[in-house]
């Protein structure tokens, strides 16, 4: 067994490794949510993206059985480094995880980066997955849990017309205003900020994580890259009558291929709490979702399984849990 770095600018060398990577992370979930290869060259390649990328294969009789994916923040969390080490299930159990992590432990060194960070995920009913004895071994811990939850579509008018009339109890004067595709100019110096919020006003349990840096730049890099993925993001937002952006939610959705959809960022800041712009914000984006793309049967999700407002409002709208996704750290 051999461990090489692959190049993510090759495509056949790409190809390969990202074939065994998504065996490796997928096996034994349910439908894993994982990007097409395309979509995975589009992330890993993009120069003005937040974070660097390498990825790494152990290598048995020339295949690739093995594979690390190292994401390296750019802007913040300069001592983070985002690991995804992955095993094929026929090769599992032979040192071929412990050689990449070791592997990428020295690289990490290297690099000057002192946090290790992982994800476990761990299907509902299922048994333990080898990820959590694998990390633990490792010597990260387990730091926070956020839920993936599953909802299918379309969501009945009757459901999200009585959800809209409950929010409207409260909205009181805030008013939404709904885009699909980049935000407006007169938004986006604002909007940059709302999203440089959400880790530190969204709860993380223990992760040790810094507040994020957005600006304006940022954001078009990312509206640029879900574009390139053949992706839609189809954003709410409440404003209050000051002008000032009280909260936002987003939705990504492919255009063509997968008809599942993904719940990305909510947030409302804490002094605009309390008036139920959560499920405002939320019912309407559902409204936008089933209008626009009404061949699309699902839609995920994933909250911090501490958020009780964010849950209680996916609940209503009938999300059901799938997995946990458990967020692991050492350093
Ligand atoms: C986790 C994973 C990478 C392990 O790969 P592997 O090549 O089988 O790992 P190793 O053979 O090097 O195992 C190292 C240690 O991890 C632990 N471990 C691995 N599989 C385990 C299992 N099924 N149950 C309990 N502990 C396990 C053990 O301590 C093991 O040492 P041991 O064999 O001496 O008991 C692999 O199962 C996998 O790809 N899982 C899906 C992705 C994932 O969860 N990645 C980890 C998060 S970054």
């Amino acid at each position: 067994m051999k461990i090489s770095r692959v190049d993510h600018f090759d495509d056949t060398a790409f190809g390969a490794w990202h074939a065994a990577a998504r065996e490796g992370v997928g096996a034994g979930r349910f439908d894993p949510p994982l990007f097409s290869a395309a979509q995975s060259a589009v992330a890993f390649r993009a120069a003005d993206g937040p974070y660097d990328y390498e990825i790494y294969g152990a290598f048995v009789d020339g295949r690739i059985v093995g594979t690390v994916r190292l994401e390296l923040p750019k802007h913040d969390n300069l001592n983070l480094a985002d690991i995804e080490i992955a095993v094929v299930p026929a090769h599992r159990r032979q040192g071929i995880g412990t050689a990449l992590f070791a592997h990428i432990e020295a690289r990490v060194a290297e690099l000057g980066r002192t946090s290790l960070f992982g994800v476990v995920n761990q299907p509902i009913g299922a048994d333990e997955v080898p990820g959590v004895g694998f990390a633990t071994r490792c010597g990260l811990t387990r730091r926070n849990i956020e839920m993936r939850r599953a909802l299918d579509l379309p969501v009945a008018d009757e459901l999200l017309d009585r959800l809209e009339a409950k929010a409207a109890e409260k909205i009181g004067d805030y008013r939404l205003v709904t885009w699909t595709g980049p935000c407006p100019d007169e938004h986006a110096e604002q909007y940059a900020h709302l999203k440089s919020l959400l880790m530190s006003e969204a709860p993380v349990g223990d992760m040790d994580y810094e507040a994020e840096v957005w600006d304006v730049a940022r954001l078009r890099a990312d509206e640029k890259k879900a574009a390139d993925q053949g992706r839609d993001i189809l954003t709410v937002i409440a404003v209050a009558p000051d002008g000032v952006i009280a909260g936002h939610t987003q939705i990504g959705v492919s255009r063509e291929g997968e008809h599942r959809a993904f719940q990305w960022d909510t947030l409302v800041l804490p002094e605009h709490r309390g008036h139920r712009l959560g499920l405002a914000l939320k019912v309407a984006n559902q409204r936008a979702l089933q209008a626009g793309y009404p061949k699309h049967t699902s839609i995920e999700t994933w909250n911090a399984v501490q958020n009780g407002p964010m849950v209680s409002v996916n609940l209503e709208l009938g999300f059901r849990e799938v997995e946990r996704y458990e967020e692991w750290q050492r350093g």
